[in-house]
């Protein structure tokens, strides 16, 4: 099957998963970062990420010549002499203060791929967009394509998820090809030939529908379920028994419905909110999405509120955060929830005590965590604090010596955001024990 010279623009978590992996599918990639820190490191062969899995794959395809670094697109589309057929716009769309998607990186992206371009071209965006943003991308081309270049725009969403990204991207459930040419669709099937999946081919619009649709899917799931174990606390009956019995109907599915302190990271928030904000701004009042959000936000307070009744007064209390990433293994602290639960926490005069295993890193740079004290594994963190409250279901978390634990909190107060142990042993342990919707 034919291999071609890609670049990938943006080498995040999307991005150089997506260019190991086309690497290791037999192309010649080339991904294309703007910052410098993380340019040094990956020619250093260095992952400036944490993803389980990737770094075999990134070292043999650079071992084996087939995956390369540069600083800039005019680089990465010229890269040793060899002309990019195909460029994948991986660069972050973060959200603005109104909820709409920052494009401004794909814009750029689009113009600079504009101006090298000297042959047909296919630029593929992967980065997760509003619907429409693919026209706006071929009329940026159109704009700065002054040699008058054929090209296509496709659309082309990632559907991985951080922490199992890797087999996600190699052992997809779906690829989805938006595409306005036959010739397009041709280059996109033979970039994916090595991977056995569905293959749906649609409009541009429509593949950029699904993927904020998909997401706000998956989000509305969790918000289902949160909102289910809020009416579970009130009457005493077990959400997770509640997410087994409707999880067993094949129509509903048993993922997406464990109950917790809400969804984050740099994927379900921003697309819900974004997705929530295009169709307004395109005439349909999606409330559903806001009910969505209203209800994650509610979830995440549930820590606070948790506190609250056990401990009285708040202020001058020492609470022990065990889990900072947004879920495990990955070390992404965007949009976790445990950044708004600390702010609430720490607003209301708590001590914090935190540990990770291997988001500590990141966490430290933020604001929320600011006077927090990092610890190096739970126990440290729980000692002397007067509550223990699990954040992030890190398998490590689930096998504790419980014994140890109790002894080392002030007070045997555990609040498990992420329902990881057996009420009644915990009971029987001597804790109070709290977990989300079951009594
Ligand atoms: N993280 C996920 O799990 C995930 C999953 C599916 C889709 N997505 C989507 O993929 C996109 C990227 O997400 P991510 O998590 O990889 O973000 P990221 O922040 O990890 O990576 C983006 C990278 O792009 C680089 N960049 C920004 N502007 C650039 C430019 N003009 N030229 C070159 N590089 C530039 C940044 O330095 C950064 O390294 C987003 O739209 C996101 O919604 C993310």
């Amino acid at each position: 099957m034919e291999k071609f010279n890609i670049c990938v623009v943006g080498a995040g978590y999307v991005g150089l998963v997506t260019g190991t992996c086309l690497a290791e599918l037999g192309h010649r990639v080339v991904c294309v970062d703007s910052d410098p820190r993380k340019l040094k490191a990956l020619k250093a062969r260095k992952i400036p990420i944490y993803e389980p899995g990737l770094d075999t794959l990134f070292l043999r395809n650079i071992r084996e010549g087939r995956l390369h670094f540069a600083a800039s697109v005019d680089e990465g589309m010229h890269h040793q002499g060899r002309r990019a057929q195909v460029v994948f716009i991986a660069v972050g769309t973060p959200p603005r203060a109104d909820g709409s998607a920052d494009l401004s990186a794909v814009e750029a992206v689009a113009e600079a791929v504009a101006r090298n371009m000297r042959d047909y071209t296919v630029l593929v965006d992967k980065s997760t967009v509003p619907v429409e943003t693919g026209e706006w991308v071929s009329k940026t081309v159109a704009r700065h394509n002054k040699k008058g270049v054929a090209y296509d725009v496709v659309s082309n969403p990632e559907f991985l998820a951080e922490g199992t990204a890797m087999n996600d991207f190699l052992k997809p459930d779906r690829v989805v090809l938006g595409v306005t040419s036959p010739r397009a669709e041709a280059v996109m099937r033979k970039v994916y030939a090595g991977i056995k999946a569905p293959v749906l081919v649609t409009d541009v619009k429509s593949a950029e529908l699904i993927k904020h649709a998909s997401n706000s899917f998956l989000a509305t799931k969790i918000s289902y379920i949160n909102a289910v174990a809020a009416v579970c606390e009130k009457v005493g009956a077990d959400v997770t028994l509640v997410a087994k019995g409707m999880g067993l109907d094949r129509r509903i599915g048993d993922k997406f419905l464990r109950p917790g302190l809400g969804f984050g990271g740099f994927c379900f928030p921003k697309d819900l909110e974004a997705f929530y904000w295009i169709s307004k701004q395109k005439g349909f009042d999606f409330r559903l999405l806001k009910e969505v959000k209203d209800v994650n936000d509610f979830a995440k307070t549930w820590v606070l509120r948790k506190v609250e009744e056990n401990l009285w007064n708040l202020e001058g209390k020492t609470v022990a955060l065990l889990g900072l990433a947004f879920k495990p293994n990955t070390d992404d602290m965007r949009f976790a929830p445990s950044v708004d639960i600390a702010r609430m926490l720490k607003d209301r005069g708590v001590r914090l005590r935190g540990c990770d295993p291997v988001a500590a890193a990141n966490a430290k740079a933020l604001p929320a965590f600011k006077g927090m004290v990092f610890c190096r594994d739970p126990y440290e963190c729980v000692k002397g604090a007067d509550a223990m409250a699990v954040l992030t279901e890190w398998e490590p978390f689930r096998t504790l010596d419980m014994k140890r634990v109790r002894r080392l909190l002030r007070v045997p107060l555990v609040l498990d955001g992420r329902n990881l142990y057996d009420p009644a042993a915990m009971r029987a342990a001597g804790f109070t024990y709290c977990s989300v919707g079951r009594p």
